[in-house]
Formats: structure tokens, sequence, C-alpha cells
């Protein structure tokens, strides 16, 4: 991953520890209603992926292991990962595109409603994303996979030249020669894997996005209903298909690119789908990015828009993420595909605890804020969850009293102690086992390999029961409960 230059080191604390009194009275134990429900607290886990579905993007025990661990801690809400809404195959990432995926929902929904005594409520993140292919090695793309144009021949010189010979002269140039005759995508395609993007309206699947995926996001939504979830996440954020319509870089001429209100219309008109086919106690949110952190990406003046058109529209929460996106990522090795937080943007998402002077703990938070603001001026009370670097009752507590949102997620301080909301209602702050934000976690989501924490992943390996990872090294859930850091 990117880091700073400045490799400012900031280390995780604490942070002042309250009295029962000020916890009891506190923000963050205060109950809260998302459209028709209603949380105990203020606590939200995030989605996380933590590549444990089955192959073909079941629920299986690893899945319900991950999931039930967090619920023990009795978070108010916690969203499931990210999970893909078309009827396609995904790898080990969780779907939800057909009602074969229903009993295996069923059965995680139930099993987070038991593990937290009832306490959490249960969101699933819906996705989409488009097709991409692993960095090829050179030769092979310009001898098989480019798709040659008689714009090569024009810029080569070689009118009447045939296929295979472009490709045999294409072979025999360097790079610097070569970038002057592919264009800039087929020069990206080369050196980092080809990726569709919502741009390429002259591929016929991606032109029929706006007509396609209002009824692929309800449907999944209405799974996701059926299979006894309280609501769903419509992910508008980071490098996948909805935060691309979103995004200045969305040029598209159809009516859904452009300008800020064409860019909105497609996740407005997915939304709306969703709310009309699902009951209207199911929760319908979103997450979105309030700074994608990209060169010509959108301003901070658009996501006030984007925000202030949602809860327009009705969406009953609004999650603000950071970053994340294709667009900066580091070149991937031969053979992998590119990876979306290996650039600054991807820093931006998961802030590493090596930093600049801005440090790693809230770095959203102000066009959080700004974005809130600006949504309740227009007269909408919608709730907002901020994340980003929150792990401790300090932290969390101030993004609640000073107007960033309403309730706070936190992702890798719960993926690091699962209870730590938990010892902080219950007076046992000390035994919070905190994240160090090295981003071990991400490192491995990175390689596709089982999510673990470094602070638990090896210990405790001879207790009877537990899931393991592949290789037998880790185990893959948080031991029940932590020695005391005083121990
Ligand atoms: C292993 C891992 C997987 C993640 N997967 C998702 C995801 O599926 N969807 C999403 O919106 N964010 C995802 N995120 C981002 C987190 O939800 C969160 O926004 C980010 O980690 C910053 O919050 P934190 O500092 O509390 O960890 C993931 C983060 C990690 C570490």
């Amino acid at each position: 991953m990117w880091k700073p230059p400045q490799k400012i080191r900031w280390p995780s604390g604490l942070g002042e520890i309250p009295t029962p009194d000020e916890v009891a009275k506190s923000l963050l134990f205060s109950p809260l209603n998302v459209g028709r429900l209603n949380l105990h607290a203020r606590s939200w886990i995030p989605a996380m992926v933590p590549w444990r579905a089955s192959n073909d993007g079941e629920v299986i025990p690893e899945v319900l292991d991950w999931y039930g661990r967090f619920a023990q801690g009795k978070p108010a809400a916690i969203v499931i990962e990210a999970t893909g809404i078309r009827d396609v195959p995904s790898g080990p990432l969780l779907r939800i595109g057909n009602d074969s995926f229903l009993p295996g929902m069923k059965k995680l929904v139930e099993h987070v409603k038991r593990e937290s005594g009832g306490k959490t409520k249960l969101f699933i993140q819906l996705i989409d994303f488009l097709a991409m292919k692993r960095r090829p090695p050179r030769d092979k793309y310009l001898g098989q996979f480019l798709r040659i144009t008689p714009d090569h021949q024009q810029s080569l010189e070689m009118p009447q030249a045939t296929e295979d010979d472009i490709r045999d002269r294409l072979l025999s140039l360097d790079d610097e020669q070569l970038e002057k005759v592919l264009t800039p995508r087929e020069w990206q395609s080369m050196v980092n894997g080809h990726r569709d993007m919502v741009t390429d309206t002259h591929l016929p699947h991606i032109e029929t996005l706006p007509q396609e995926l209002p009824k692929l996001f309800s449907e999944a939504a209405v799974r996701a209903e059926q299979a006894g979830f309280d609501g769903v996440e419509l992910h508008y954020a980071h490098a996948y298909t909805m935060a691309s319509f979103l995004s200045a870089t969305n040029t598209r001429e159809d009516g859904y690119g452009g300008s800020k209100e064409n860019r909105v219309r497609l996740p407005l008109e997915v939304f709306r789908e969703v709310r009309s086919a699902t009951s209207d106690d199911f929760v319908v949110g979103t997450r979105f990015l309030a700074n994608e952190v990209i060169d010509g990406g959108s301003s901070l003046a658009d996501a006030c828009y984007f925000g202030t058109e949602f809860a327009r529209a009705g969406m009953d929460f609004i999650s603000l993420s950071r970053g994340g996106k294709f667009d900066d990522a580091k070149q991937p090795k031969l053979g992998s595909p590119a990876y979306p937080y290996t650039g600054r943007s991807g820093y931006e998402c998961m802030p590493h605890h090596l930093s600049d002077e801005l440090g790693p703990f809230g770095r959203n938070f102000e066009e959080t804020k700004t974005i809130r603001e600006t949504v309740r001026v227009a007269g909408f009370e919608t709730p907002f969850v901020a994340a980003g670097g929150i792990h401790n009752f300090q932290i969390a507590e101030d993004v609640l009293q000073s107007g960033v949102a309403e309730i706070v997620g936190a992702a890798r301080q719960s993926l690091a102690d699962p209870d730590w909301f938990e010892k902080i209602r219950l007076g046992n702050m000390k035994d919070i086992r905190q994240c160090e934000f090295t981003n071990y976690c991400e490192g491995l989501d990175q390689a596709h390999k089982q999510v673990t924490c470094k602070l638990w992943d090896r210990v405790d390996l001879d207790e009877p029961g537990i899931l393991k990872s592949f290789d037998k090294k880790r185990r893959l859930a948080a031991p029940r409960s932590y020695p005391s850091l005083t121990d």
C-alpha cells in the first residue's frame, strides 16, 4: 500500500477513560432510529470482506464463525461484506444473485441474531462490479489480446499490413515507442490488466447498465429481506460500478454521465427500485465517498449534492467512506489483478499507522461533517455513519458530539477486538485489545487470503473446535475472551 512519505508513526491509544456515569450518559450508548428500525446504540461494524465464502459465493461455517464472533460483542449494527448481486461466479466473495443463496443467508441472519442475543441489527452491502482481467504478459497482450484496428495501421504507417504483421511490429517496439502507438486505454490494459469501465459505452453490456442495474439491485434486496436482514447498504463507494457512475471521471453521454445531476441519476434510480420492491420497515441506505482522492475526481460540493439528493429520495442512512479507487492503484504483478487499495486513494480508505501530520485517525471526519451539515440545511435528518480510524471511546464520542455523524463505524478496531464496544459499556476499557493500524488484515485481503488480525490469529491454536485457515497456521476468529492488557 502507498504510504505518506513523512512516515510519522501514530500509535493508537485508549484515550481518556470515561467514568461509568459518562458512559451511561454518552451518545455512543444511546439509541437511535434508522428508518423504522431502532438501534440500541451508535456502534456499527462497516462492511469488511473476509474471504470466507465458498468458491460459489455461499455462506459456509467459516462465514457464520466470522460474523458470529462480531455479533457476540453486541454492536448495534453489522454490515455484511460487499455481496455480489449478479448471478455470475466471483470466487469466495459472498453472493446473493439468485434464490439458491437464500438458505445460507437465512442461516447467517439467524446466527447473528442468536449470538448477539437479538441486540445486533443486520444489514448486507450490495455490490456490483465490472469485469477485470489479470495483468497479462506483454507478448501475450500484443500477440493475442489486443484488438488490432486501422488506427494501429495508421500510427505504424503500415496501411496495407496484415494483423500478424502489425502484431510483429508492435512486439518489436520498446515501451517508449509502444506507448505512442497504443491508445492510453490499450496501454493501461497491457500494463495493469484490462478492466471494463462505465464509460465503455461501445460495449453493449456497459451501455445497458442503467437499464439492468435497478432490477439486479432490487431483486437482491428482496432476497435480503426474505432472508431476514434488517436492511441493505447500497455500495456506491470505492472502485465499483455505482461509485464509477457518481465519479467526476464518468463522461458517459447517454444522460448518465457528465454533470453531477446526470451522474447521480442511476444511483437514485437504483435506490427507488429497491425502495419500492421492499417493505417500508426494511432499511435502505448507502455508502458513498466523501472524497475520491484521485485526480479529476468528484469535488466536495459534488459529494454534498449527492448526499442531499440521497436524503431527499428517502435513504434511511448515509455512510461515508473515502478513496479506494483503481485510478491510482499500483501496477499489479504479472498474472495478478489490480487492487484498488494500493495507491494514495487506497491509503485514504484504510489509513495505516505510518502517516503524515494529519495521522490515520479521522481523515474523513471534516468532509463527512460538511456533507452532513449540507444535508441538514436542506432539511433532512438522515443519520450519517462516519468511519476511518475510530478506535477508542474518546474518538467515538467526539464524532457524535461534534456533529460529524450520528453513528460510529469501526472496522479494523472491531476486527482487533470484537468485544470493544461492550468492554467500554461494561467499564472494562483497559481490557480492550487495540488495533495497531498496521494493515495486516488489508494485506491478507489484497492477497485474497482469509482475513484475520495479527493480534489474535496465533493465540490458543489448540483450542478445541476452532476453525483455522487453509494452512492451519491461523485461527479464523478472535478468542472468546482476551487476557486483560494489564495482565
Ligand atoms: C479487510 C477489509 C475489507 C474491507 N471490505 C470492505 C467492503 O466489503 N466494503 C466496504 O465498503 N468497505 C470495506 N472495507 C473498508 C472498511 O469498511 C472501512 O471503511 C475502512 O477499513 C476504514 O475504517 P476503519 O479505520 O474503522 O478500519 C474493508 C476494510 C478492510 C480492512
